[in-house]
């Protein structure tokens, strides 16, 4: 596992944090400059973070920001899994790793009528995608395949398994709150240098 490319990645966006100062604009520009690098080498992942589950899509978290400016979560899709309709409520930004994805936006509803949605999109291998209550929020994502899984990496503008957020119900335009929460209950370690170190001895 390539643990220094990972960290070279949180640290970068731990820079771009500090830097952005807030500004979504600017996280989605220059975040999803560092986040197409980390899909495009697809060698730092831990298989135990990439694991499928027979019947729901997996969301692990890899890394959380301690002042929860940002979290990295890989989303691993097995074939034919999907999204209910939801929220973020934060900037969000979604790198296609493995596979493909179908994306399919819909408008804030007025409560009673039926929800507006857009065409879908399909997010091809490396394809990067963007939202946030500015840019639109609220969308669907399905593996684009019935016969093998996906695996999209996430970054998210919160500790967003804690963020309390909503899935609709796309005929009627109403919601209901939900907290994703997390697959996981531990976190990959990208932090043991020591065999880089022992080999300088
Ligand atoms: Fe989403």
């Amino acid at each position: 596992m390539n643990n220094a490319r990972f960290r070279h990645f949180i640290a970068e966006f731990t820079r771009l944090s500090e830097r952005a100062d807030g500004d979504e604009k600017r996280i989605h520009t220059d975040g999803a400059i560092l986040l197409a690098d980390i899909v495009r080498n697809d060698d730092w992942l831990p298989d135990e973070f990439a694991k499928p589950h027979p019947q729901y899509y997996q969301q692990y978290l890899l890394y959380c920001d301690p002042l929860e400016r940002f979290s990295v979560v890989s989303f691993v899709w097995g074939p034919g899994q999907k999204t209910p309709v939801h929220d973020h409520t934060v900037w969000g930004l979604l790198g296609v790793m493995r596979g493909a994805e179908l994306c399919q936006r819909y408008d804030v509803p007025t409560a009673g009528t039926p929800m507006r949605a857009h065409p879908q999109e399909r997010l091809t291998l490396y394809g990067i995608d963007r939202v946030s209550p500015a840019v639109g929020d609220i969308h669907e994502v399905a593996n684009a395949y019935a016969d093998r899984l996906s695996i999209s990496i996430h970054v998210y503008g919160a500790n967003i398994g804690a963020v309390k957020r909503h899935v609709f119900d796309t005929a009627s335009g109403t919601c209901k709150d939900f907290v994703s929460g997390y697959s996981n209950t531990t976190l990959p370690n990208v932090w043991d240098r020591s065999a880089e170190v022992r080999a300088t001895l």
